[in-house]
């Protein structure tokens, strides 16, 4: 684990499960239906229970690059901000921008409920096949950016599930932050 400081706000990198995660909201790598998949998506699902995909049948699904909130339910994070993510089609159909604003809407909406913790995993590099070190220096940017004008946001993670995942984000960040 590692952590970085943006003035008095924090981000931490570290490796494990997301649905273990004790902040105020994780992030979900979903899909436009917002009725549950594979990946990190399955892993929310099973770990919420049957309750959390009630209530997204209610949301109407979700475009690329938006975001929309539930309750954790059986979480122990209170809420889960569902974003799908862009499927990476080579970089010619505004991947970059819809990634950067599945993490800069996902952000927004967790200052919106004064949410001051947040998880996110690596959105977009699974099942949508996203090139890993491009999606971390989008989340990082998109982050650092968002941390130096945040007002409940003070603590962000992000959770990977691998190590190499991991040695990733911290290069990455190594290059951001001083
Ligand atoms: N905790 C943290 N990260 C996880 C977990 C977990 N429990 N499970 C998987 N991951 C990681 C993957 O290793 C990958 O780095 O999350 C990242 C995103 O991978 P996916 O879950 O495949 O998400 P994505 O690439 O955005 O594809 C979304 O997959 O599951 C379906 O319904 C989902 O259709 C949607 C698509």
């Amino acid at each position: 684990m590692k952590e970085y400081h943006i003035g008095d706000r924090v981000i931490r990198v570290e490796v494990g499960d997301i649905t273990r995660q004790s902040v105020d909201a994780i992030v979900n790598a979903a899909n436009r239906t917002l009725l549950g998949g594979g990946g990190v998506d399955g892993a929310i699902h099973r770990a919420a229970g049957p309750e959390l995909l009630e209530e997204c049948r209610t949301l109407g699904g979700c475009e690329t690059g938006e975001a929309k909130i539930t309750k954790g339910y059986r979480l122990p994070a209170r809420y889960v901000i569902h974003t799908v993510g862009p499927v990476w089609r080579g970089g010619t159909a505004r991947e970059p921008e819809l990634l950067r604003a599945c993490y800069e809407n996902s952000l927004r909406l967790a200052e919106e409920r004064g949410i001051e913790s947040i998880a996110f995993p690596a959105i977009s590099t699974g099942a949508y096949g996203y090139p890993k070190e491009e999606a971390a220096r989008i989340a990082s940017d998109a982050v650092i950016g968002f941390l130096k004008q945040a007002r409940s946001v003070h603590t962000v993670v992000f959770v990977l599930f691998s190590e190499p995942d991991y040695r990733l984000y911290v290069r990455v960040l190594d290059e951001r932050v001083v």
